[in-house]
C-alpha cells in the first residue's frame, strides 16, 4: 500500500521537510518484492534517515525498512553470528550486545540509523568500523527481485566506502546484516578519549558496558541530539592529503591534529580545518556549523535542504581557498 505525498521531516534525523510522491514501509522480504511488483517508479530506499539531507521534494517511490530481528545463526565457544533485520535501529543491536557481552561493537554505541545503512557506508567511530565485526549481508537485487549475498570482501569496505555507495549504488535494498562477534573479551580502548573518559571515572579494568557508557558520554558532550537538534553527524570526511600539504600547514599552525595514512599521505580532521577558518558555531538562517563540533552542520528549526547545502558549499570553497584541502561531503545528498 502506497501513502501518496508524505512529509519525510521526521524519517530523517535533520528534520527537514521534503514530500515523497509515495511512500510505504516493508517488515519482510516478500512485502517489499510485493510493493516492488506493483510500481515502475524510481525508487528510494530509507533506512534511519540519519546520513541523509533532502534538497528536494521526492519524484517517485519511497520505502522504508522495517525488517526487525535479532537472531543468534550460530554459537560457538568463542564466537556467535548475529543475523539482524536491516531495520533494527543500530543502537537498539549495540545495547544487545552488550548485555548478552557478544564484544565488538561497543565503541559504535549511539551511532544513530539503521542496521541495513551501517554497511552502506562502512560506520565507525573510535577506532573501530563495522567492517571489522562483519560476516555478510543479503541484498534485494532489485532488477531481478532475487535475495543475493555479499561477503565482507564483495562488499569492498573503506573510509565511509562500500561498493553500495559506488558501483552498485541504487542498485540494492540491504534486508539482512550478519555480525560476527567474540565472546572472550576483546575491548579496543586506545583511541584517546576512551581511555581519558575511563580514567575520570576511576576504571582501570572496564567491562563492555563501561567502554561503551565511555563512548556514549563522549558522543553526547561533542554530538547534538538529532531530537533536539537536527543534523546527520559528520557531514563532511576528514580528507586524505599530501605530506607536502601537511607540512605547509604546520608552518602556521604547529598543532595542527593529524593521522598518518602511508608513507605519503596523512589524514587531517576535517573539524579542526573547518574551527581554524573561522566557522565553528557560525549560523546562517536556520543552520549552522555546530558549536562543539565543527564537522556537524546542524537545523536550528526550519533549514531547508537547499539552505544546509549551500552553507556546506561556502564551507568547501572556504576551505579550498584557505588549505588547498577539497573537502568531500560524507552524507547523501537527495
Ligand atoms: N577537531 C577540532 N575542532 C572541531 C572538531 C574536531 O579541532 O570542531 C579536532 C579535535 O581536536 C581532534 C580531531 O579534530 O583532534 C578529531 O576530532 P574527533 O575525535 O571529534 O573526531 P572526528 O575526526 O572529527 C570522526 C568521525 C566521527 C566519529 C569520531 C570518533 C568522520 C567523518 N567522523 O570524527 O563519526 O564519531 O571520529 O571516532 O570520520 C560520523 O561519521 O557521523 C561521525 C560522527
Amino acid at each position: 500500500m502506497f501513502q501518496k505525498n508524505i512529509d519525510l521531516k521526521n524519517f530523517t534525523t535533520f528534520g527537514i521537510s521534503a514530500f515523497a510522491e509515495e511512500f510505504a514501509v516493508f517488515s519482510t522480504v516478500e512485502e517489499l518484492i510485493r510493493l516492488l511488483d506493483e510500481t515502475e517508479k524510481p525508487l528510494t530506499i530509507l533506512g534511519g534517515g540519519s546520513n541523509l539531507l533532502l534538497t528536494k521534494n521526492i519524484d517517485g517511490v519511497v520505502l522504508k525498512n522495517e525488517i526487525l530481528g535479532i537472531e543468534v545463526t550460530e554459537d560457538h565457544t568463542d564466537f556467535v553470528i548475529l543475523k539482524v533485520g536491516g531495520g533494527v535501529v543500530w543502537h537498539d543491536l549495540v545495547m544487545h550486545t552488550i548485555d548478552k557481552q557478544y564484544y565488538g561493537l561497543e565503541n559504535l554505541s549511539l551511532i544513530p540509523g539503521s542496521v541495513g545503512a551501517s554497511p552502506m557506508q562502512n560506520i565507525g567511530a573510535y577506532g573501530v568500523e563495522i567492517k571489522d565485526c562483519f560476516l555478510k549481508l543479503e541484498a534485494l537485487h532489485i532488477s531481478d527481485k532475487k535475495i543475493e549475498t555479499f561477503t565482507k570482501e564483495q562488499c569492498e569496505f573503506g573510509y565511509r566506502e562500500s561498493v553500495f555507495k559506488r558501483k552498485y549504488k541504487g542498485q540494492y535494498i540491504i534486508t539482512n546484516v550478519y555480525f560476527k562477534l567474540s565472546k572472550i573479551q576483546t575491548l579496543n580502548t586506545s583511541y584517546g578519549a576512551i581511555d581519558a573518559e575511563l580514567n575520570t571515572k576511576g576504571i582501570s579494568i572496564p567491562s563492555i558496558k563501561d567502554v561503551s557508557d565511555a563512548v556514549i558520554a563522549i558522543r553526547k558532550s561533542k554530538l547534538p541530539n538529532p531530537s533536539e537538534l537536527g543534523n546527520a553527524g559528520s557531514f563532511f570526511k576528514n580528507p586524505v592529503v599530501a605530506k607536502s600539504i601537511y607540512e605547509k600547514i604546520k608552518q602556521s599552525y604547529v598543532n595542527v591534529p593529524s593521522y598518518p595514512i602511508n608513507e605519503s599521505e596523512l589524514k587531517i580532521p576535517a573539524g579542526w580545518l573547518i574551527e581554524t577558518a573561522g566557522w565553528k558555531g557560525k549560523r546562517i538562517g536556520d543552520c549552522g556549523v555546530h558549536t562543539k563540533q565543527a564537522l556537524v552542520l546542524v537545523n536550528y528549526g526550519n533549514a531547508t535542504g537547499k539552505e544546509v547545502f549551500d552553507l556546506s558549499q561556502k564551507i568547501i570553497d572556504d576551505i579550498y581557498q584557505k588549505f588547498q584541502i577539497q573537502l568531500e561531503r560524507e552524507v547523501n545528498i537527495l
